[in-house]
This record gives structure tokens, sequence and C-alpha cells, in this order.
């Protein structure tokens, strides 16, 4: 059945760029909607063909910084712990020495057939207890897990990346620290995007002096687009860590600016803390799919199970014979979704404490047992959250917190060279500018990853999603998140790594790129672009982005009974393929990126 369009954004992406407005006509099965390159963003700084290095950030002065020391020799693991750091500074409302995250790196050098895996996740602290966010009735105290000194957890971020460079990097730290030191001591122009999180979090800001004093102007007003950010504590601090490593951070006087300032403000983290953090490597997620082998990141992140276990459930599907937006497609891929984020309520959390059946979660056999559950044209809806909650949740409440705004922080980037050599990382500070607790004399924002933990079973977290026991706080657990930086493979050769910000959606989003790409045979830049869809089981809400889904797509869903909203998802997809010998950088299209590459 055909159906005649005008060429608007539909179809091809080549529309996407001069929608011109005559008609053609486009099958159903072929038709695609696409979102549209954000405003101000150049379609040349989102996509890159290379073939030495190729550098995909959420940051232009990231990128640079990291392309520069590559040009200086640096390796990818240099490039990364550049990247990392710049970012930190360039987008302190999503990552920051205060906040942590996941690596993958695939090393063509390293003799093992999956990628090291790298867990610098904020633990708890050893003073916190299951009860820390619940007053005298039990009942979770507001915002208590999200503002304040009580929602941060015990920083990894410089743990990690420093463990990273003194293992594999090539450079001296100084060298590849320089760029973040200057960018923070010279400053830069806020962007749309931070000065948007800087007027979301303003209370916050103004509650602390320390913060208020990188944040606001003279005035005490809260920084606008186009006011310098200038951050020069923070740029002692990194001098301070360039010079010492780790010990820089964890020890010392700024160790102890940190554990003072939480005596001042009566919370809980120690020296004992900072002494006690460990950098963890763990075995990655893996799956099949297509013939190609899935690497992802494994708990405390719920991302890498989830991913593979989507994958599973529709893998025998053939869904590209009805094409990437065709209603069936949307269909299984939201009810894979669904049943996916049933079991993550149930059975996810930090394996160091509690178990989590990895293996049965990921396994094909329990994949076909649910793919046999769902129906064909009909949402799974009430019946299957009813028969798999744990919680009995209370749906007003639910609907009230999942309403909640729920911000797209976090970051990720993705870095290839041409040998092969693939390095992709998650890291956050959880919500807009963490706790919004800078440490005084330092310039380092807290963050606040506590909230990613449940406060009581059942209770939602600034992502809606919905905490069960396993991921109760527990002194020096990590808690469970979503973070997927994920790495595809072909024969043992890397030929996908990627991974986005936004809370819950990130595996949702992963996962349908992946889909496109593998299965859909998209060029990357298209397996990012086209619209996607969300699902996350409670609420019970087919979550589409705004660019849409084809007419005859949303018609049938909604004859299936799904309940579909129309909403921004937050993701911001960063990849890099790597096929018959070319780097194909891409920076999603929705944010702020750029693709550097040689
Ligand atoms: N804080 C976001 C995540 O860990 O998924």
């Amino acid at each position: 059945m055909k159906k005649i369009y005008t060429l608007g954004c539909l179809a091809s992406l080549a529309t996407l760029v001069s929608c011109s407005a005559f008609k053609i006509s486009v099958p159903y099965e072929k038709e695609v909607h696409y979102v549209k390159l954000a405003k101000g963003q150049k379609k040349e700084d989102h996509e890159k063909f290379s073939k030495k290095i190729s550098i995909v950030t959420q940051g232009s002065y990231a990128s640079k910084a990291a392309y520069k020391v590559f040009k200086k020799g640096g390796n990818i693991i240099d490039a990364a712990t550049t990247a990392s750091f710049v970012l930190a500074v360039e987008r302190p409302q999503s990552t920051g020495l205060g906040g942590g995250g996941f690596a993958l790196y695939h090393d063509v050098k390293r003799n093992k057939d999956f990628p090291l895996t790298v867990d610098f996740r904020e633990k708890a602290p050893l003073n916190a207890h299951e009860k820390m966010f619940l007053d005298d009735k039990g009942e979770v105290i507001s915002r208590m897990s999200i503002d304040g000194i009580f929602s941060a957890g015990v920083p990894g971020m410089v743990a990690g990346m420093i463990e990273l460079h003194e293992k594999h990097g090539k450079l001296p730290l100084g060298v590849v620290l320089k760029d973040a030191i200057d960018l923070a001591r010279n400053g830069f122009k806020i962007y749309p995007e931070l000065a948007y999180a800087i007027s979301r979090r303003e209370n916050i800001i103004k509650r602390y002096k320390a913060t208020c004093e990188i944040f606001c102007n003279k005035k005490g007003e809260v920084l606008k687009e186009g006011d310098l950010l200038l951050q020069k504590d923070l740029a002692k601090t990194l001098e301070v860590i360039s010079k010492k490593g780790r010990d820089g951070f964890y020890k010392g006087r700024i160790a102890k600016s940190l554990v003072k300032e939480h005596r001042r403000l009566n919370g809980l983290m120690t020296q004992a803390d900072l002494d006690k953090y460990d950098v963890k490597y763990r075995s990655p997620i893996r799956g099949e799919y297509n013939g190609y082998e899935i690497f992802s990141m494994s708990p405390p992140s719920s991302g890498g199970v989830h991913i593979i276990q989507i994958l599973n459930i529709l893998r025998n599907d053939k869904l590209s014979t009805y094409g990437v937006q065709h209603s069936k497609t949307v269909h299984l891929r939201a009810s894979a979704m669904q049943a996916a984020f049933s079991d993550r309520a149930k059975y996810l959390g930090d394996t160091d404490f509690t178990y989590v059946p990895v293996t049965g979660l990921t396994s094909q056999k329990y994949a076909d047992d649910i793919r046999f559950s769902i129906p064909e044209n009909k949402a799974l809806n009430t019946l299957w959250s009813n028969m798999n909650d744990p919680f009995k949740f209370d749906a007003k409440n639910d609907s009230e917190l999942v309403q909640k705004y729920e911000s797209p922080e976090t970051t990720h980037f993705t870095i290839a060279d041409g040998e092969g050599n693939v390095f992709v990382s998650t890291q956050t500070l959880n919500g807009y500018l963490g706790s919004g607790v800078v440490v005084p004399g330092t310039g380092i924002l807290l963050n606040n990853e506590m909230d990613d933990f449940a406060t009581k079973p059942g209770a939602n977290n600034l992502f809606g999603a919905v905490g069960g026991e396993k991921n109760l706080v527990e002194p020096e657990k990590r808690p469970l998140s979503s973070m997927s930086p994920t790495i595809v493979t072909k024969n043992g050769k890397a030929v996908l790594g990627l991974g986005s910000p936004s809370g819950t959606r990130i595996l949702t989003c992963v996962v349908q790129t992946v889909m496109n790409y593998l299965d859909h045979k998209m060029p990357l830049y298209e397996s990012i672009a086209a619209t996607r869809v969300h699902h996350q089981w409670k609420p019970n809400i087919l979550y589409v982005e705004e660019s849409g889904l084809p007419a005859r797509t949303i018609k049938e869903l909604k004859r299936m009974e799904h309940e579909i909203k129309f909403k921004k998802l937050g993701c911001r997809v960063q990849a890099v393929s790597m096929e018959d010998g070319k780097l194909h950088g891409v920076s999603d299209p929705r944010g702020r990126g750029l693709v550097l590459g040689e």
C-alpha cells in the first residue's frame, strides 16, 4: 500500500536538510521520521569520516583538546583522559571530578576476547544506611536524595580515569590535563544548554556560598547564556591532580576540604571513604545479535543486562522486513522494553552486595519465554504490569512523580582509532549540577548519585524508575545505573562504539540505535537521528519523540491500546562505527556535540 507524502523530513535523511515541497510516493514500510539538527548546530560538526582517529563528545572544547593530545603523540587513553577532564570543566551540568562513571575499552593488543570493563561509579559512604532518606514515619523525605550533602556518593571519576591513564596512557598526566586546567582558569562563555541547567538549579546554587561563587555574578544572580564561566579553584585542583595523580584528590588538601564540608553540613563522608574508594574491573555483559557480539556495562549498571535482554527478545522477529517505524516493530520494541524494566525493578542492584540473576536475565531461553507472552497486536499494559508488580504501586502517586521534569544530564563520549581500538565512557554527576554542593576552595561539585538508590522499595527516582529491594542503600554499595557504554564486535573486531546520557532512557536509546544500525542496516547518522520511543513499564506509557512516527503507526499502536505521549527523551547518542577501514563518527543531532578526526 502506498501513500502520497509531502517530502517533509520523511523517507530519507537527505530531505532533512532541505525539506522541499513536492510529492513523492513512499511505501509505509520505508517511511521514517527523523529529528532535525538542533538549533545553532552544524551538520559537519555532527558527522565525520576519518581513518586514524575519531573523537565524538558532547563538548567542543573536549573534542578539540582530545584531538590535540592525539596529535601530540597520545594514544586513545590519553585522548579519553583529556576528554573526561575537559568535559568535567565544560559540562558541569553533566559530569565532574565529584562524579563517576563507567568505561569499556576494546584494546587490540589485549589478549582477551572482551573489552576491559571499568567501574568508577560513586559508592555510598560507610555511614550510609537504607533508611537514611526516610522520616520517623518511614516516609521518603522530599528531595533529600536529590539536593544537598546527603545526596552525594563517594566520587569515582578521578580514581577511574587516572588509573586507566596510569596503566594504559602514553603521555605525562601534566600534558593530558593541560587543556582542562586552562579552560577552568580562563573560562568560557555559557552556552544555552548550560544556561538552562543553571536556571533549573537556581535555588540550590543560591543555597551554597561556594556554589554561588562559581555560578552567580557579583550581584548574586545566577549566570546566563553568554556570561563567562570561570572555575579558578577547579583549575588549581586539576593542577594538583596533574602533579600527584589520584592522591591529589583522595588525600591531602582537597580531601581535607571535602571531608570538612561534609562535617560542616552534617554529611556522612569521611577520609576513610576516600581511602577506600576502589575502581572495579568487571566482566562486561555480552550477547549475540544478527551475527555480531554486543558488549555492554554490567551491574551496578542495568544497561548491559537489559540491552542484551531486549535484543534477545526480538532477535528472531526479522523486524527489518517490516520497517523501522512500522507499528509491529514499535509495538515489539516497546513490549520488550516494558518487560526489561519490570525485571530491572525486581532483580537489579550492585552485584557486590546482592544476587542478580544476570545469566538468566540475559539467556535466550528466558527471552523466548518473554517473547512468547507478548501478544502480536496488543499492548502488554496492565495485565503484564499486574502479573509482575512486586510493589503494588500506587498509580496516582506514580504518574505524579513521573511527570516531574526529567533532565538530560550525564555525558557520553566515544573515541576510536585506525588500529581498531575503541574507548566508550559514560560519566555523570546524576542530576543537573549534581547535589548543588561545591566543596569550598576546590571548585568540585559533588554528585547526587544517591538518588539512583531506591530510597524505599517502590519509590521513584529522578527518572521515574521504580526501585526495588536489591537497590536499597548500604555502606559502600554502588547505586543502580542505566549508563550503557557499549561496543559491538564482529569476529573479534570492533565495528561500533556508542552510548548516551539521559537516565533510564539511555538503555532504550542505545538498543534502538544498535538495532537500526545492525538490523535495519541504516547508515549511522540515520540510525541515530530516527525518532526513538521509550517504555519503562512504570508508568504504562509509550513515549514517542516529538519528531513523531508515521500516522498509520500511531493509529495502529493506539488500536493495540498503547497509551502514547509525545515527549523529548533527552538522549544524545555519541557513536563511532568502524567498517571497511573507515571511522564514521556521529554526534546526536538532538544536542550539542563535536566530531573530530583525521
Ligand atoms: N545517574 C544516571 C545513571 O547512572 O544512569
